[in-house]
């Protein structure tokens, strides 16, 4: 399992009943099980093909009676009060959040929603906040030059310095950053019009605010 899925897994809890969404090669679900020592894991998949290769990962770890896989989309194959907490990495940020949205009963009653998007973050953490979640923690994970977030949302409040903002990543995950939306005010610089819209000076603020974080 690679550092990506190690962050995601280390705020599950201990012996919690927990569902992984889009398990594909249930690598997350076999180890929620070897190392959290989770009472119960659903392992879920909107693709036969990936559900059918965690299958054979699952059996060969010796777990198939450990884990319940389930073919289908989102939450829609998870029951009220059958999981505390829920786990959806590695999929794109506007695909989480409809998948939350489609099942609002579930979303509502768990303890701990843990989440490590592909993209659009942020509106992961606006969806979450608008649900009433807050970030209980949250962590960086780099993998092959990418460094990934990874959060941790949950009913409680959290007064505690993240594991994020300690991180040795950081520093390099802010240049990444900076390097993309320089990109972009690059080629709107490229054009009259692009440098006079408002998008522009929200895009020159950002990396200022950016770079005053890491000087
Ligand atoms: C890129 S893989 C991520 C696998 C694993 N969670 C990880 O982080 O390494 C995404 C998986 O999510 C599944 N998937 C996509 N949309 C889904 C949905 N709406 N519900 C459940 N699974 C979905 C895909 O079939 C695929 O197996």
């Amino acid at each position: 399992m690679d550092a990506r899925l190690k962050a995601v897994m280390q705020f599950v809890t201990k012996g919690a009943r927990v569902a992984d969404i889009g398990t594909d090669h249930g690598y997350l679900a076999i180890e929620l099980i070897r190392e959290k020592n989770c009472e119960k894991v659903i392992a879920t998949d909107k693709n036969k093909l990936p559900l059918e290769s965690s299958r054979r990962n699952i059996i060969d770890a010796g777990f198939q009676d450990k884990i319940d896989l389930r073919l289908g989309d989102g939450l829609t194959v998870l029951k009220i009060d059958e999981i505390d907490e829920i786990c959806i990495a590695g999929l794109g940020g506007s695909l989480i959040v409809d998948i939350l949205k489609n099942s609002p009963k579930i979303v509502n009653s768990v303890k701990k929603i843990i989440i490590q998007p592909m993209n659009a973050v942020d509106k992961v953490r606006e969806f979450m906040q608008e649900n009433n979640y807050f970030i209980y923690d949250e962590d960086l994970a780099e993998v092959d030059e990418i460094i990934y977030e990874i959060i941790c949302f949950s009913r409680f409040k959290n007064n505690l310095p993240t594991k994020k903002s300690q991180s040795i990543l950081l520093k390099k995950f802010y240049q990444k950053k900076i390097e993309k939306l320089q990109r972009v005010l690059d080629e709107m610089s490229k054009s009259s019009n692009a440098i006079k819209t408002e998008k522009y000076l929200e895009i020159r603020k950002k990396i200022s605010e950016l770079e005053a974080m890491i000087n």
